[in-house]
């Protein structure tokens, strides 16, 4: 399959980055409390469940991957970009950290217990994100839950997704209506949403998404 231009700009984008956003966001996730509210909710669902392991996808420099191990999951990060996952490779070198597409994962059907994209699905182009979702899907095992982060659109927007002038790439932010409504259509159960107001450094709402893939029957 030829790769879609838009994952080449992501990923050039992002090698000349990521030594700074390495260290602008390395404790990002730990800093809202609203953030680790719903992140460690997600670890919790995860290791209950106990279907497999968190699949972090669009990992960046893997501080999140390793917040999941620290909480006692089992956690491997993959992002598109050589440079993340070599700086991610390099700070945690007891993870599996792997070069990879959320578009088209080398991860065998039904292996991964859980799903984070956490402010990777902002890349992708918005008639993209049907094939993402259902590529998640593809790889999440039955009973696995998916937690999504993303920048928020408002709901009463004309359109569900809206691009902006995000820093490193080209981005969208979207609806929490929109992506839950993507979300079903993929075939997940919608288990929480979360809406935070933006901190003092951010420009946007927070959007979150916790979803799960039914248990077979
Ligand atoms: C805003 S950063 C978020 C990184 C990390 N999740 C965090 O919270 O700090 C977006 C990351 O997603 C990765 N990414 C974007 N599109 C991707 C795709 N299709 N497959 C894998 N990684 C992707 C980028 O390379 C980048 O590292």
């Amino acid at each position: 399959m030829t790769e879609a231009s838009y994952l080449n700009t992501t990923r050039t984008d992002y090698d000349a980055v990521a030594v700074r956003y390495a260290e602008l966001f390395a404790n990002a996730h730990r800093e809202v409390p609203l953030d680790r509210a719903i992140l460690t909710a997600f670890a919790e669902l995860v290791r209950v469940a106990d279907v497999g392991p968190v699949a972090d996808l669009g990992c960046g420099p893997g501080q999140v991957t390793a917040y999941f191990r620290d909480l006692g999951v089992t956690a491997f990060g993959i992002d598109l970009s050589p440079t993340m996952i070599a700086l991610a490779r390099q700070a945690y070198p007891d993870l599996r950290f792997e070069e990879g597409t959320m578009t088209d994962l080398d991860l065998a059907d039904g292996t991964a217990g859980g799903i984070l994209s956490w402010y990777s699905i902002i890349h992708t182009p918005p008639e993209q994100l049907p094939l993402v979702f259902a590529e998640f899907d593809r790889v999440l095992a039955p009973g696995g839950h998916i937690l999504l982060g993303f920048f928020q659109a408002d709901d009463d927007a004309p359109q569900p997704a809206q691009a902006f002038d995000h820093k490193a790439s080209a981005a969208y932010r979207w609806s929490l209506n929109g992506v839950a409504e993507l979300a079903r259509k993929a075939g997940f159960v919608e288990v929480a949403r979360m809406v935070r107001e933006p901190g003092d450094t951010e420009r946007f709402r927070q959007g979150r998404l916790l979803a799960r893939k039914p248990s077979r029957a």
